[in-house]
């Protein structure tokens, strides 16, 4: 999908207008009425259209105008309208017109917003328009996008395709990491996605992969331990950004890359296991921020580092009772091979706060089945030992609409790790706080410095079903792209 800004007056393709809340048209629509001899006036008469935020309504052929179609798109309270509400406006009449035949759409923000406002609905343009067809080589052609082009209209056309440098690179941040989750796990594999990440150099981005023979070097036994049942080398895939004053502490982020997690010798139920094929949702979250940071050129130091294994059952796989000790000395009894993501990271985080010395860490990760339990699909939980980080993430996530909730950390959970027969175990207690006990599980491996995880295991997958969020139409979300980087915007860079 293209996004192209231009004065007020262009009108190429269908068009379309802005209505505030009870029927208030917006200059534009006024325009229209006007032109097409009240058909706008008549259809949300006539409809059940109020000017909501997120409502389209569509007129098809109408008279005394050029174009093909008109469609009008709410924007609720005119006081109260927020970038998220452009966004939504801007992916509501792209999932209106996507496939219907239409290839271009003319947006008509100009007096209604700001340049920042005008790139904000190119960025919801966008998410609605991602597609995941490469392995569909039957579609019908009325099956297929016709619409390629998204025209914005701008008081300063200038000043909007500037913001839109920088927020067409989260979009294609995001719709990196839906593709990566999206990729089935025979053709997503630790080998192909480090093969992946490489290619990422071309924007701008060092890249550096570790391989097993280094790994064992370094004594990662406890991410070796889980890779050991897979047919395809572990991989560890560093990426480097360094867009802000030379010598000072990177930010890190950290991701799991489970391309596939069957739970190992402690396989996994049969039902849905395939979805375990979006288990390298936290490294997704990662590599897009990284394609997304470099794609704007941000004004700070990053480090993206991603942990890519397949957990799979064989003769040579690891076992429930084996104890491994990872690459900080740390000894771990393995009691489930289910509990897998956080041995990769144990050794992942390790390394990296050793070697990067970053001013904080935050990691993601698709790390338990109980995240949904706790906040369902829609709030990603977070664990931290910062409060700054906390205010900061719940700050960043409200305003990119990619919430997160603070769970506790403590003494008390501590507990829920310890065995007599090694430094920890990679299972709490039962039933009980399982996302808590994983959290506890890395803190172990931070050593004190200013660090957050996220667990995605509810946000991660499944997006297609979030039916209310037009920006929302893929399987793998990208969720994670977005409030990492406002949460880098607001606050790391000069
Ligand atoms: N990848 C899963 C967690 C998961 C479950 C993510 C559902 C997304 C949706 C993780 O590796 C796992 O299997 N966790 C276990 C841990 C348990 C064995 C302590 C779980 O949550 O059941
Ligand atoms: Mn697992
Ligand atoms: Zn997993």
């Amino acid at each position: 999908m293209k996004i192209e800004f231009a004065a007020a007056g262009t009108a190429t393709g269908a068009i379309a207008a802005a209505v505030y809340d009870n029927d208030a048209l917006s200059d534009a629509a006024a325009e229209l009425d006007t032109a097409t001899g009240g058909a706008v006036q008549r259809a949300i008469s006539a409809s059940r259209f109020t000017g909501k935020a997120g409502q389209t309504l569509e007129i098809v052929a109408p008279s005394g105008i050029d174009a093909s179609r008109i469609v009008l798109f709410g924007l609720g309270e005119k006081d109260k309208r927020t970038a998220s509400v452009l966004e939504k406006a801007g992916a509501a009449v792209v999932q209106k017109l996507l496939t219907g035949g239409e290839t271009a759409v003319t947006l008509r923000l100009d007096g209604e917003t700001d340049a920042e406002g005008a790139a904000r609905a190119g960025l919801g343009a966008r998410l609605a328009a991602y597609r995941y067809d490469q392995f569909r080589t039957k579609l019908k052609d009325d099956q297929k996008p016709s619409l390629a082009t998204v025209i914005i209209t701008a008081g300063d056309v200038d000043a909007a395709k500037a913001a839109w440098a920088s927020w067409g690179a989260v979009a294609d941040g995001v719709d990196l990491a839906r593709d990566v989750t999206n990729l089935p796990p025979n053709v997503l594999n630790p080998e192909t996605y480090a093969k992946k990440i490489e290619g990422m150099a071309e924007h701008g981005l060092e890249i550096e992969i570790i391989d097993e023979a280094k790994m064992m070097e370094l004594g990662m036994h406890a991410l070796l331990g889980v890779g050991q049942g897979s047919e395809f080398e572990s991989k560890i895939a560093i990426m480097k950004w360094s867009g802000g004053p030379e010598g000072e502490a990177p930010l890190l982020f950290v991701g799991k890359g489970l391309t596939f997690d069957s739970g190992g010798i402690s396989l996994k139920p049969g039902a849905n296991m395939d979805e375990m094929r979006g288990d390298m949702g936290g490294s997704a979250a990662v590599v897009g921020l990284m394609r997304a940071l470099a794609g704007r050129k941000a004004g700070v130091n990053a480090i993206g580092i991603v942990g890519l294994v397949e957990n799979m059952p064989d003769g040579n796989a690891q076992r429930p009772g084996d104890i491994v000790t990872s690459m900080s000395g740390q000894t771990i009894e393995i009691l489930n091979t289910d509990a897998e993501g956080r041995l990769v990271l144990a050794d992942v985080l390790w390394y990296a706060q050793d070697r990067f010395k970053p001013k904080l860490i935050i990691d993601l990760a698709t790390l338990t089945g109980a995240m949904l339990i706790a906040l369902g699909n829609t709030r990603a939980g977070i664990f931290t030992n910062s409060d700054e980080i906390a205010e900061r993430l719940f700050a960043a996530g409200t305003d990119s609409d990619e919430p997160v909730w603070r769970l506790p950390l403590g003494p008390d959970y501590e507990k829920h790790i310890e065995t007599k027969n090694a430094d920890i175990r990679n299972i709490g207690e039962g039933r009980l706080a399982g996302s808590i006990s994983a959290a506890e599980f890395l803190k172990c491996f931070v050593n004190d410095r200013p660090w957050c995880h996220i667990d995605i295991a509810g946000t991660a997958m499944g997006g297609m079903n979030s039916k209310e969020d037009p920006r929302q139409p893929s399987w793998g979300t990208g969720w994670g792209v977005r409030i990492l980087d406002r949460f880098v915007r607001d606050h790391y860079e000069a």
